[in-house]
């Protein structure tokens, strides 16, 4: 059982890391951005995930700072294009790792593969060296479809050890998880939420009300335990210290199968960001810029 916000999954290097953590995509304002993080350490929370393109790596890092946690105890992680040439993002790491103020990274991210620029397999050679010279305890992906972690596998040999994806009860991923879950790619989520959206949906309150009513738990809370019920290491994201303390208060009940079967129901493929797949289709909601 996930009992708390220490538990932790294994990823394929043995390395540890919190099933639940808090995001700061569009958290921009520094104060805020501060206040979010230091407001999650202090309810608990020891993952933190953000990104060059978020443009709040410095922010977090003086949260994490003054925190007065341990640094061996919280997970870091940020995130690089996969459009960067070996070099670049070599460099680009060490501009991450000193705005964050950090002398190591826990968890190294490409962010997006950009197929169209034809460099995420180079990228992540050096994402592999970084490895290698102790700079990063682990390394993945974020936006990748089986094809480009099959490419990977097959130019260097390895697969990554996460994808991070979109995935919430409305987009449940099932042959991605299957297929990430064979290869011990560890799968990890972003949007939970479907970023703030999920409960406006009437079809998705009336599958998700009485699984809440039943644990006496919100919709939000259901969704968020449902990723790790499902052995998906889940992000979320809230700027509001009272929802980022109400989104961990998920360790004291856990789904049960009628639960799990009930949710499988709400998978239309709605999604909120572009992935790879929309090379062949539209995206259902809205786009946000890719960073
Ligand atoms: N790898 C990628 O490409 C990628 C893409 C997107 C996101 N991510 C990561 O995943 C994280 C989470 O994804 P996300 O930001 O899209 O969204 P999310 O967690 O699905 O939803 C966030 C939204 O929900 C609201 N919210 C949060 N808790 C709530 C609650 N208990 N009740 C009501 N509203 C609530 C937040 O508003 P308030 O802030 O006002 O509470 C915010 O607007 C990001 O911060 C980022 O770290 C990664």
């Amino acid at each position: 059982m996930i009992n708390s916000l220490q538990s932790a999954a294994t990823l394929a290097n043995g390395v540890r890391m919190p099933w639940l953590g808090l995001g700061v995509f569009k958290i921009t304002d520094s104060d805020e951005c501060k206040n979010a993080v230091t407001a999650a350490l202090a309810c608990g929370y020891r993952s933190i995930d953000t990104a060059l393109g978020y443009r709040n790596e410095e922010a977090v890092g003086e949260a994490l700072r003054s925190a007065g946690v341990p640094r061996e105890e919280i997970f870091v992680t940020t995130k690089l294009s996969g459009g960067n040439s070996y070099e670049r993002a070599i460099s680009e790491f060490e501009n991450s790792l000193e705005r964050l103020g950090l002398e190591y990274l826990d968890l190294y991210l490409l962010h997006w593969p950009r197929p169209h620029e034809d460099k995420y397999v180079e990228a992540y050679r050096a994402l592999m060296d970084l490895l290698k010279a102790g700079k990063v305890r682990a390394i993945g992906v974020s936006n990748f479809v089986p094809d480009q972690l099959n490419r990977i596998h097959r130019e260097l040999g390895v697969f990554p050890m996460v994808n991070q994806v979109e995935r919430h009860p409305h987009y449940q991923r099932h042959d991605l998880r299957r297929f990430c879950e064979a290869r011990g790619i560890q799968l990890e989520c972003y949007s939970p939420l479907m970023n703030g959206q999920l409960a406006d949906l009437p079809k998705t309150r009336a599958v998700l009300q009485p699984i809440a009513d039943k644990y006496g738990k919100s919709i939000y809370q259901i969704c968020l335990r449902w990723q790790l019920d499902t052995g998906v290491v889940c992000i979320n994201k809230s700027a509001n210290p009272a929802r980022i303390r109400q989104n961990a208060d998920i360790f004291d009940f856990a789904l049960d199968a009628d639960d799990i079967a009930a949710i499988a129901a709400l998978d239309d493929g709605q999604h909120v960001f572009r992935d790879s797949y929309d090379d062949v289709g539209p995206v259902v909601h809205f786009t946000i810029e890719e960073v």
